[in-house]
């Protein structure tokens, strides 16, 4: 072999061996800073997206402290991850510089701010825009001041979006109302605002307007940052699920006052004032039962057309879900100071009870679920006569009716129609639920041999 070549190959050899050397070297430095110990100062363009939210989180949680904001963690992801376990594993570990919880990936993270205890200002939006935050803000009519007399409210903050480097909180208003609850406005851009400013879709707030009872919270550290939280985490975001708030249609009723004035006797504002107190007596009471209610027939036609109640129908009308019935519903009324007036049906079939309190009734009708149908039954006591009123599926929202938080079918145009039919709004005194309603069906007799079980009249 001629000396040249060795020479050559030798040479060839030292060279592969110091580039290999090198991508090692190059490799190492990469490797380390991703995932091992930190020698290297990252740089901004080496943030993760875990990094970015527990900074932005960091920067905000520190603002939010300076303007005493009077805030709690909202997110149903973030919270989700803090079972209560989680959080006792959380407070026996030391508060270690790491974001296990708060960075969940998601673009967007919601806190809900007590809005009577704190006013925006424009300081507070300052010190954001200086710690790098872009702000979005979103107005809307103060529903408190929206009644029938003042047509349209104050606007009012209702919510608040920061974003830094892409990562967005939402800060949710939450304001008392006057059925004692925490309400939050919709989200709705006005057409001129920013509509890529955040990933709108994604948002677990403003969808709809929202009603919360006032949460019990507990301040925590997560993921070394102090914060406050709902106390009963599972409690909130079952409320979270079934939130939405229908506002009543004020413009239309005060449309329909003007062809139908009220009635303003002296009989008709007794009544309105003795329905006000058996429904907020009928709300407490089932709350307190843990039984979700809504209100029916003429009472939810009376808020959906006037928002307020119908003063000729001179009962209030409630409707229950057959399978939240509780064996003691008529033992917590009766504690409340209501009479039993009448017991029809049994639990299986066509179940209705009947109190009265100051000589105003209500009328609980329990409904079944039937496939696409929800019906609840009618019972005429002195023949043993049954009826069945069938309505569309519905789902449940809350509204205000008389100052008193009640449920309302989400779809309320389609039970008023179900019940009232397509004249629903053109008042109608004379009434009888055994042939009026536009969804009401004979469904046979109840036995002789039951009556005295069935048809129960005190
Ligand atoms: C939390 O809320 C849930 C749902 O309302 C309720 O069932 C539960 O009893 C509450 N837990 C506590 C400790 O209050």
């Amino acid at each position: 072999m001629p000396r040249v070549n060795r020479t050559t190959l030798l040479w060839l050899l030292v060279a592969s061996s110091l580039i290999f050397l090198l991508f090692q070297l190059r490799y190492y430095r990469n490797y380390a800073s991703e995932t091992g110990p930190h020698i290297l100062r990252r740089t901004p363009g080496h943030m993760t997206a875990s990094d970015i939210q527990w900074q932005s989180m960091k920067t905000f949680l520190r603002l939010s402290r300076r303007f005493q904001l009077p805030l709690f963690l909202a997110d149903p992801t973030l919270l989700g991850l803090l079972t209560q376990d989680a959080l006792l594993e959380r407070e026996r570990s030391l508060r270690e510089a790491h974001c296990s919880f708060l960075c969940s990936g998601r673009a967007v993270a919601s806190f809900g701010l007590l809005a009577n205890a704190w006013t925006y200002n424009a300081a507070f939006r300052l010190a954001a825009e200086e710690k790098g935050f872009e702000l979005l803000e979103v107005r809307g009519e103060d529903p408190r001041l929206a009644s029938l007399d003042l047509l349209s409210g104050e606007d009012i903050p209702l919510h608040l979006l920061l974003r830094l480097h892409g990562y967005i909180i939402q800060v949710v208003f939450l304001y008392e109302r006057s059925g004692n609850y925490l309400w939050h406005g919709p989200l709705r851009l006005k057409t001129n605002a920013d509509h890529g400013f955040a990933p709108f879709a994604q948002m677990d707030f403003g969808r709809h307007a929202g009603a919360y009872d006032r949460p019990q919270l507990i301040l925590t550290v997560v993921d070394g940052l102090d914060i406050a939280i709902p106390l009963n985490i599972s409690g909130f975001l079952a409320q979270h699920r079934r939130a939405r708030f229908l506002e009543c249609r004020y413009r239309d009723a005060r449309r329909f006052l003007r062809l139908y004035p009220d009635d303003s006797s002296p009989e008709a504002l007794d009544f309105r004032n003795k329905a006000k107190s058996l429904l907020q007596v009928a709300a407490k009471t089932l709350a307190r039962l843990h039984v979700p209610f809504w209100i029916s027939s003429g009472t939810c036609l009376g808020w959906f057309r006037q928002c307020s109640f119908i003063t000729y129908s001179r009962d209030v009308d409630i409707g229950i879900f057959i399978s939240d019935y509780r064996p003691d519903i008529i033992a917590a009324f009766l504690d409340a100071g209501l009479s039993l007036k009448h017991k029809f049906g049994k639990v299986e079939d066509s179940l209705e009870l009947s109190f009265v309190m100051d000589g105003v009734k209500l009328d609980i009708f329990f409904f079944y679920e039937d496939g696409d149908l929800i019906w609840n039954g009618g019972t005429q006591a002195k023949s043993g006569r049954k009826f069945k009123y069938i309505f569309p599926r519905f789902s449940l929202c809350w509204a205000e009716l008389a100052e008193v938080r009640v449920g309302v079918p989400c779809e309320t145009l389609d039970y008023v129609m179900a019940n009232y039919g397509a004249a629903w709004d053109v008042p109608q005194r004379t009434w009888d639920w055994k042939s009026s309603p536009s969804n009401v069906q004979e469904n046979g007799m109840w036995p002789l041999a039951q009556w005295e079980e069935l048809i129960q009249v005190f």
